[in-house]
């Protein structure tokens, strides 16, 4: 069995954490750098990354995370923070085409900045939807990187991204300008001693009403 499958199946979204774990260089390097090599549409990485591992800022948001005791209770909330229209066009397109391209394959250039419209317009999503499918990869990646080295790590959609979006503000850690939430990621160590720790059992649809092979 591939050790991917093996981790996928076996690992868990923590509801509870262990709050005293702080987790070690090595670990926070493995999960950032899966994140930050994840593949993104045209190669545009349309996206940083947040790792708030201050509690007193995560107990501000705890409130705009619906309350989940993950909030400030695990040992890191990594936010993937998407950029708006206006610096993807004048910004990020460009300085990415000046990275991955080299100088002379201008109609390559031009090549990726008609991608980026066209998968938009062929998917009928907008700029921030682009984006934020992105950072949804980039958090598949982090996802599966965290279960390798055992780290509990779980995605949240469970929040009020504008109210949270307004906190990172007041800390000077988002620019609302230009910038928005895509997602987020608790991570640490579940707490296997409290109540709750997991939901339910750990459960797929079937194969044959998930996938189909067609030879
Ligand atoms: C995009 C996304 C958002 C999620 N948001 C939350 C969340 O806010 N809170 C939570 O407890 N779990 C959240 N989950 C975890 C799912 O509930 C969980 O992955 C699913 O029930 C399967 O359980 P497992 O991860 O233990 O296999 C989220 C998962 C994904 C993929």
């Amino acid at each position: 069995m591939s050790k991917t499958v093996e981790y996928l199946k076996t690992r868990r979204s923590p509801k509870k954490y262990v709050e005293s774990y702080k987790l070690s260089d090595q670990e926070k390097e493995v999960i950032l750098e899966a994140s930050r090599w994840a593949p993104s549409s045209v190669g545009l990485e349309p996206y940083r990354i947040l790792f708030i591992e201050n509690k007193e800022i995560r107990e501000e948001m705890k409130e705009f995370c619906w309350n989940q005791p993950g909030t400030a209770t695990s040992s890191a909330m990594q936010i993937w923070i998407g950029y708006k229209e206006e610096i993807m066009k004048n910004k990020i397109i460009p300085s990415q085409n000046e990275r991955n391209v080299p100088e002379g394959f201008e109609k390559a250039r031009e090549y990726r900045v008609l991608a980026y419209e066209n998968v938009k317009s062929g998917f009928e999503i907008d700029n921030d939807q682009f984006c934020a499918r992105q950072a949804y990869i980039s958090l598949g990646c982090a996802l599966v990187a965290a279960e390798e080295i055992g780290i509990d790590f779980c995605p949240i959609e469970g929040m009020l991204p504008r109210k949270i979006e307004k906190i990172l503000e007041k800390h000077n850690l988002i620019d609302l300008e230009n910038e928005f939430i895509c997602v987020a990621a608790f991570m640490g160590k579940v707490d296997k001693e409290s109540r709750n720790y997991h939901a339910f059992d750990k459960l797929r649809r079937e194969k044959n009403e998930v996938y189909k092979i067609v030879e």
